[in-house]
């Protein structure tokens, strides 16, 4: 069974949806069972191994995947609230890793192109040297260590840009502010790559069947090798870009209904609280060669997104 942690949240919700999809037997758990408390997360495997509420037979029972979509997420407001961040995206992960170990789970744990100074000019690759920026980076990049100090038996996905149907983020954003506003300064001197949550989730979905369907081939066996991956849609963009093709597809599809005009703007014009990475291209090689994937484009994965009948701006 696998056990899902974060599964109300934005990329949580859609893992779920995917897990249930595949018929992949999961339980879900979200705050109630803080990961900031090592007996809470202790607790709940030992009961939920034990309780016979679940429909799941009782070999199905034992949690051989954890999946952690649970994180302290607000960019911004991680610079006052320090201890909370470090505690959920530092601490909670550490947590998390020991249970799994005690166990012999296998841990998929989510993180960041923010553990990236955002200096570079090419793909961020797996190995590259990590220097955070701010505290939500620099709560992430701990968090990643804590899981590879814990433990062997991982896989952490790097991501960037998400956006998916249950949470806030840019697209709903944009789409509402499109809608209330005649114009909108957007900056044009980020690059990065849009992600839809749906297609990430379809990549956890994936690493976790290879891996349980791999077979022992000359005594080496085809599962992934565990370790660090990148994954985003396909493609380059900026801020604006982004948010310009979130106009077009948005009128297109009737989600905005009124004229926006989509000025760009410089991070500096802009005046942000949070130094943010300048350059946030992830390199995605590894987990297409090793899942043997091709990955969308970001603009038509944001027209999938867009035309869906589950896009719902709050
Ligand atoms: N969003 C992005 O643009 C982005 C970009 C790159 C990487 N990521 C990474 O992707 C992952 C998923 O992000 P997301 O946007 O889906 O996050 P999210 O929507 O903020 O979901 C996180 C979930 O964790 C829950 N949570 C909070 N405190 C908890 C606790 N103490 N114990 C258990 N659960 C708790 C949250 O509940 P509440 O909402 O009630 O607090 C929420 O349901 C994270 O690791 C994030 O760092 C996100």
């Amino acid at each position: 069974m696998v056990w899902l942690i974060g599964c109300k949240g934005m990329l949580g919700t859609e893992v779920a949806k995917q897990l249930e999809e595949a018929h992949i037997p999961f339980v879900g758990t979200d705050k109630e069972v803080d990961i900031t408390n090592p007996h809470a997360l202790e607790d709940f495997e030992a009961n939920v191994e034990r309780e016979s509420y679940l429909q799941y037979d009782s070999a199905d029972r034992h949690i051989r995947w954890i999946i952690n979509c649970s994180a302290y997420t607000n960019v911004d407001k991680a610079e006052e609230d320090v201890e909370l961040a470090e505690k959920l995206n530092a601490v909670g992960p550490l947590n998390i890793a020991r249970v799994a170990r005690k166990i012999g789970a296998k841990l998929i744990h989510i993180s960041t192109d923010y553990v990236f100074n955002g200096r570079g000019t090419e793909p961020y690759t797996e190995e590259m040297e990590k220097d955070p920026l701010g505290v939500y980076g620099k709560t992430k990049a701990e968090g990643e260590e804590a899981v590879q100090k814990e433990m062997n038996q991982y896989y952490i996905l790097r991501t960037a840009w998400l956006y998916g149907f249950d949470g806030k983020n840019f697209v709903y954003t944009m789409t509402k502010l499109m809608n209330d506003r005649d114009s909108i300064k957007v900056v044009s001197d980020q690059f990065g790559t849009p992600t839809f949550a749906e297609d990430l989730a379809g990549v956890i979905i994936k690493l976790i069947k290879k891996s349980d369907s791999a077979k022992e081939i000359f005594g080496k066996k085809s599962a992934p090798a565990f370790g660090i991956y990148h994954f985003t849609d396909e493609g380059v963009t900026n801020w604006h870009d982004f948010a310009a093709e979130i106009y077009r597809l948005g009128t297109k599809f009737g989600r905005i209904k009124n004229k926006c005009k989509v000025e760009a703007c410089t991070t500096e014009e802009y005046g942000a609280k949070v130094q943010r990475p300048h350059y946030s291209v992830l390199s995605k090689a590894k987990i297409a060669k090793e899942l043997k994937i091709k990955i969308p484009d970001w603009k038509t994965s944001l027209e999938k997104f867009i035309k869906s009948g589950r896009f719902d701006v709050k």
